[in-house]
């Protein structure tokens, strides 16, 4: 494992596409919902790493807007593991002072799991340590749409004047509106794209692409992302 320098900060924002539970499962001739269920472990670790080192947002890409294409039975496995995940691990949120949001268009998901999502987040919302951010049923071209429908209604409604707009204003209307960019992406299973993930708030953060596959990923491989991140030279354009 890497060793993270004291003198040069930690990423305050983290986000991941957490890839390769599929391939995963396959390796192990295993179903690919095992991929899937193995990989809240690895959530579980992050979430642990997250909070010892000190980050401040974890926003984790559970799943895309496109994933809804994917076999009817994948996707029912996929939210009541979800749905599972949210029944064992909130009170283990709460004992760990971690508060709990999503982004995504919600109203496609079951009513099972919105409710259940709706009373976490409600539990969770004066907590005070780590934001974990659950991107779910998330497309970020939607994202943008959704914000751009907004802004032309109160445009048109005259409460805003197109004039006025600029990319700080523009940031609110995201779903992810209040919270800081990204720092970090970390992509698993060794692919390198964005997939429609957060195109706006990641034009400055910095990337780190493992061959690890989402269920193997470990505390241990997070401190070396973080490392790679330590060693990076963020110019932000300038010199
Ligand atoms: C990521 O693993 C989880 C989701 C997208 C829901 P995949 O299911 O994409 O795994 P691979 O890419 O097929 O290995
Ligand atoms: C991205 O992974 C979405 C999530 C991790 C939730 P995918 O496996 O869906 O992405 P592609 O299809 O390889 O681009
Ligand atoms: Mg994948």
């Amino acid at each position: 494992m890497a060793v993270l320098d004291p003198d040069k900060e930690i990423p305050q924002h983290i986000a991941i596409i957490m890839d390769g539970n599929g391939r995963w499962a396959k390796a192990r001739n295993l179903a690919r919902r095992d991929g899937h269920r193995a990989g809240a472990e690895s959530v579980e670790q992050c979430l642990k790493a997250c909070g010892d080192l000190g980050v401040k947002y974890l926003t984790l890409y559970a799943f895309s807007s496109e994933n809804w294409k994917r076999p009817e039975a994948e996707v029912t496995a996929l939210m009541g593991l979800l749905a599972q995940f949210l029944k064992e691990k909130t009170p283990s949120l709460m004992r760990n002072n971690i508060r709990l949001q999503v982004i995504g268009h919600l109203a496609r998901l079951p009513l099972k799991n919105q409710k259940q999502l709706q009373d976490s987040i409600a539990k969770t919302a004066q907590n005070d340590g780590l934001t974990l951010i659950v991107a779910l049923s998330y497309g970020s071209r939607e994202e943008i749409v959704d914000a751009a429908k907004r802004l032309m209604e109160e445009a048109k409604a005259g409460t805003i004047n197109p004039a006025d707009l600029n990319t700080e204003t523009f940031s609110r209307y995201l779903y992810t509106a209040g919270t800081p960019d990204p720092d970090l992406l970390i992509r698993t299973s060794g692919e390198f794209r964005v997939s429609n993930f957060l195109l706006w708030q990641i034009s400055y953060a910095e990337i780190v692409i493992t061959e690890t596959l989402w269920p193997d990923f470990r505390h241990d491989h997070l401190v070396d992302a973080i490392a790679e991140y330590q060693r990076r030279h963020r110019r932000f354009g300038g010199l």
